[in-house]
This record gives structure tokens, sequence and C-alpha cells, in this order.
């Protein structure tokens, strides 16, 4: 089985499970909100991409952030590997009336087959979706990443950290992939991104999630 093959299933299997527990009940999607609210990420017309959105916690997020700060003209897409993650984040774009949010189901190491208007980001963001690509294969998804980037875009990558617990939660549970601080420079410097700073959670998801700021 190819390693796509088995993140799709694994996250096939557990798209509700994800959506209940993980951004529900352990407050994945609450700590989101809190890191949005007191960040400056979205502006009036902004286009946005959500690269491994799942259940579209994201984008969900910063669509009721601009609602609430009443820019109309945000254009939001979003892409993933999982039809039924994405089947729940368009339960709820359905449940909104969002005429701004389009999905497609897509591998990140593919992305040529996005619609070509799908291009020239003010704002990306990829959450915990890195960590699930074999490790040779991360660059290649940043700098295809890179390239839907606007020259002023800023490109947000949210991704587990390698410590004792992740290693243990990681090898027994999410079977993902875990960074360092050193790794993430180096990779994000090979890809020619030349401004990073590493922004931060809450302290408690501090321990475990990284967040890097990146732009060309
Ligand atoms: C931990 S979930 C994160 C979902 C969402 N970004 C969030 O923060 O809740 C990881 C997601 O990455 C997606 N994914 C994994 N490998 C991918 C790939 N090669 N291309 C696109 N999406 C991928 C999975 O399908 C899954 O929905």
């Amino acid at each position: 089985m190819k390693p796509n093959n088995k993140t799709e299933k694994l996250y096939t299997d557990r798209a509700t499970f994800y959506e209940r527990l993980f951004v529900g009940f352990l407050g994945w999607g609450r700590e989101l909100e809190s890191f949005f609210r007191r960040s400056n990420y979205i502006h009036p017309n902004d286009k946005v991409l959500d690269a491994g959105c799942g259940t579209g916690i994201i984008t969900r997020v910063l669509y009721r952030l601009a609602k609430e700060e009443g820019y109309k003209s945000i254009n939001f897409h979003a892409f993933d590997l999982t039809r039924n993650m994405l089947e729940i984040f368009q339960g709820w774009i359905a449940g909104q009336s969002a005429d701004n949010i389009e999905l497609q189901q897509t591998d990140v190491l593919e992305l040529e087959a996005l619609p070509s208007y799908w291009k020239e980001y003010d704002l990306i963001v990829s959450s915990t979706m890195l960590e699930y690509l074999p490790n040779e294969k991360v660059k290649d998804a940043l700098s295809n990443l890179k390239q839907l980037l606007g020259n002023e875009g800023t490109f947000l990558v949210i991704i587990t950290k390698r410590n004792f617990i992740t290693q243990w939660l990681a090898g027994k549970w999410w079977r993902t992939n875990l960074f360092d601080e050193q790794e993430i420079r180096d990779l994000f410097h090979a890809v020619g991104f030349n401004k990073i700073e590493f922004k931060k959670f809450s302290p408690q998801w501090s321990n475990f999630i990284m967040v890097i700021e990146a732009k060309k």
C-alpha cells in the first residue's frame, strides 16, 4: 500500500471520531479559534487556502472571524486527500450556506490537479498534514504549496513537535512523523522561504505543536 493510501484509509475510518474527539472534545477547534483571534491573518478580499483541511476547522474558524469583521469578499479554498473528512466539512458548509468556500479532493503531492485559478493566495494554512507524508516528500509538498502563494502572501504551517509524549502517541495512535525546530528551519530554507517566524499556541498545546509563519 502507498503511504498516502494508508493515510487515506486511516482518516476514512476515523473521520467522525477525529471531528468529535479531537476537534470538539479535546479542544483543537477552541485552540485554533483562540490563536486566530489574537492574530491578524485575514483581511478584506483575501484568497485563503487550507491545505489538508480535513473536516475544515481552520477554514471554519477563519470564515467565522471574517464574518464577524464584515469581510464579505474573501475566497476560501480547501483540499484534502480523504473524502470522508471533506464530507463532514461539506455538511458544515451547507449548514452555513457559505458560498465562498470551495473544496477539492487532492493530494498535496499532486497539486496540478487543482483548478487553474487556485493560485496567488494571500494566506495558505497547512495544519497537521505534513506529518503524514514520507519524510523525503515533505520538501516537495512545501515547494508545491509555495508555488501557490502570492508574492506578499503568508504561509502558516502547524505541525507536531517531536517529544517523548508525541513519539509515544504518534507510534500508537496517529502514526505521524514528528519534527523539531531545526529540521523545520532547514526545510523552509531549502525551499526558498527567507522569512521564518515561530508563533505560539497556548502553553498546553505548545508542548506538542509548532506554528511556523513563513514569507517568500
Ligand atoms: C490531523 S488531520 C488535520 C486536519 C485539519 N487540517 C485540522 O487541523 O484539523 C490530517 C489531514 O491531512 C490529510 N492528508 C494527509 N496526507 C495528505 C496529502 N498527501 N494530501 C492532502 N491531504 C492529506 C488527511 O486526509 C487528514 O484529513
